[in-house]
């Protein structure tokens, strides 16, 4: 099968691109049910989205909003929490009613209950039509590290150490303390109807090369996209700057 993949010539093209797709779906859809995910990739094209409302408002009343992945064991109140980066980002400038915004929790005393109600909330609203995902350095998916199995459904994942220790340090949690990040499973997230990938920079040119040119194999869980019946892969000219031009 083809890949659809789609090179902007810069960042801005990149950025502007995917905030069209977003506001596109939902101009389109209105009841659309659209997973996000937080990072570095997708902060200026929620920005522009948030631009593009302020100009010209369209309906977002009945559209629901979700992060795929959460940070667990923190608190919501720090700003790397995806609920308040999402709603500094977006959610708010848009005015999304808080139940058409699902978030899982930060904190629980039974993440698997946090779990199977996050993904029960998602399933009652009909299933997911768009999901946009940013690419891990490692090739994660949401909070899905190398090795998570294909059919792992939404679950608590350990965090890679670097982040982890990030977070740490930012929030003052002590070592004893595990943090973790809540996430989609790799099946879930291959249930989407529409998948949007994105990925910016020459540093992941080398990863998207193994997402895209590589075997399926969960030891980059994104390479699980190439199965997808209807991905597209957005990237700038520098992601995709390792890639074998006749892919595309
Ligand atoms: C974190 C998030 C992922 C996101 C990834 C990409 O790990 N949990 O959902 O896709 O970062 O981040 P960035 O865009 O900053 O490279």
């Amino acid at each position: 099968m083809k890949l659809s993949i789609t090179i902007a010539t810069n960042e801005k093209e990149f950025d502007r691109m995917a905030a069209w797709r977003i506001t596109g779906e939902i101009l389109n859809n209105p009841k659309a049910v659209i997973g996000l995910s937080t990072g570095q990739t997708t902060r200026n094209m929620y920005a522009i989205i948030s631009d593009i409302y302020k100009l010209y408002p369209f309906d977002v009343s009945s559209v629901t909003l979700f992060g795929v992945d959460e940070v667990a064991n923190v608190s919501r109140a720090y700003d790397g929490a995806c609920y308040t980066m999402l709603r500094k980002q977006l959610i708010d400038t848009l005015g999304v009613r808080p139940e058409n915004f699902i978030m899982p929790p930060t904190l629980s005393d039974d993440f698997e209950r946090e779990c199977r109600l996050f993904q029960e909330e998602l399933e009652k609203r009909g299933g997911v039509d768009l999901q946009i995902l940013g690419l891990g350095a490692n090739g994660h998916l949401g909070f899905n590290q190398p090795g998570t199995p294909f059919e792992s459904e939404t679950w608590l994942s350990d965090m890679d150490e670097v982040l982890e220790e990030r977070i740490r340090k930012e929030t003052g949690t002590p070592p004893g303390k595990k943090l973790g990040g809540l996430t989609l499973g790799v099946k879930n997230i291959m249930h989407a109807r529409k998948i949007l990938l994105v990925a910016k920079g020459s540093h992941k040119a080398g990863i998207v090369k193994k997402m895209l040119e590589g075997p399926v194999d969960a030891a980059i869980p994104a390479s699980v996209l190439q199965l997808h019946p209807n991905c597209e892969f957005l990237l700038d000219q520098e992601a995709a700057s390792q890639l074998k031009t006749e892919l595309y």
